[in-house]
């Protein structure tokens, strides 16, 4: 069985999905560490009650990325961590975790890339008027919020919901199929090949 990591700096409501997608073998594969930026992320509680290995990295400590990354790669080789889950991690990562492991750090995104990038998509396709929006799960590349897609869900954006709903539907959506793409990704069922993933 495979081990792996999932890197938070937030409140882990994906990270509790897949806890819990473990647990209940929907996902085939060890988690062996939680890695986060923030040491008031309350994955970490999640973590903790889970029982499972935790760490705390202080980006304060390591001014240029290269150098943090090169502390989280320290854990993932104590570790033996085979691939890397992204759950609200918000940093960008360096070529030094990007080379570590090609094609093997996945990462969620709340909307239908290439649209709406970065820290606000939610609120950026509700604001835009458009009626479809969605989650998209992708292995990362060295650009932000870009590199080959292994699922996508889309839902319609209803005339009179509140933000706050579509917020809910599109983390309902997560919580669903991140533990799939992970649990594909674990069983060496993804073939990439430039930005295609074909799932075998
Ligand atoms: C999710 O919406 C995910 O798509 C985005 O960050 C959010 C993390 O939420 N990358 P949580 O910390 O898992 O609750």
């Amino acid at each position: 069985m495979k081990n792996f990591a999932v890197f938070a700096s937030g409140y882990g409501s994906n990270l509790q999905a897949i806890i819990n997608a473990v647990k209940n073998g929907k996902i085939r594969a060890r988690l062996a560490l939680v890695v986060s930026d923030n040491q008031s992320a309350y994955a970490l509680v999640r973590a903790k009650r889970a029982r499972i290995k935790s760490v705390y990295i202080n980006p304060n400590n390591f001014p240029k990325r290269e150098a943090f990354d090169g502390e989280v790669l320290k854990h993932l080789r104590k570790e033996k961590i085979d691939f890397v889950v992204l759950a609200g991690f918000m940093r960008i990562l360096s070529a030094v975790l990007l080379r570590a492991y090609p094609n093997k750090i996945l990462n969620i995104h709340p909307a239908l890339l290439p649209k709406f990038k970065g820290a606000h998509a939610i609120q950026d396709a509700y604001d835009s008027g458009a009626k479809i929006t969605g989650v998209t799960v992708h292995f990362i590349d060295d650009k932000v919020d870009h590199g080959p897609i292994v699922m996508q869900e889309s839902l319609a954006i209803r005339p009179k919901e509140t933000l706050k709903v579509l917020e809910q539907r599109i983390h309902k959506i997560e919580h669903r199929i991140y533990p799939e793409a992970i649990d594909l990704l674990a069983r060496g069922r993804l073939a990439v090949k430039g930005l295609q993933v074909k799932i075998r």
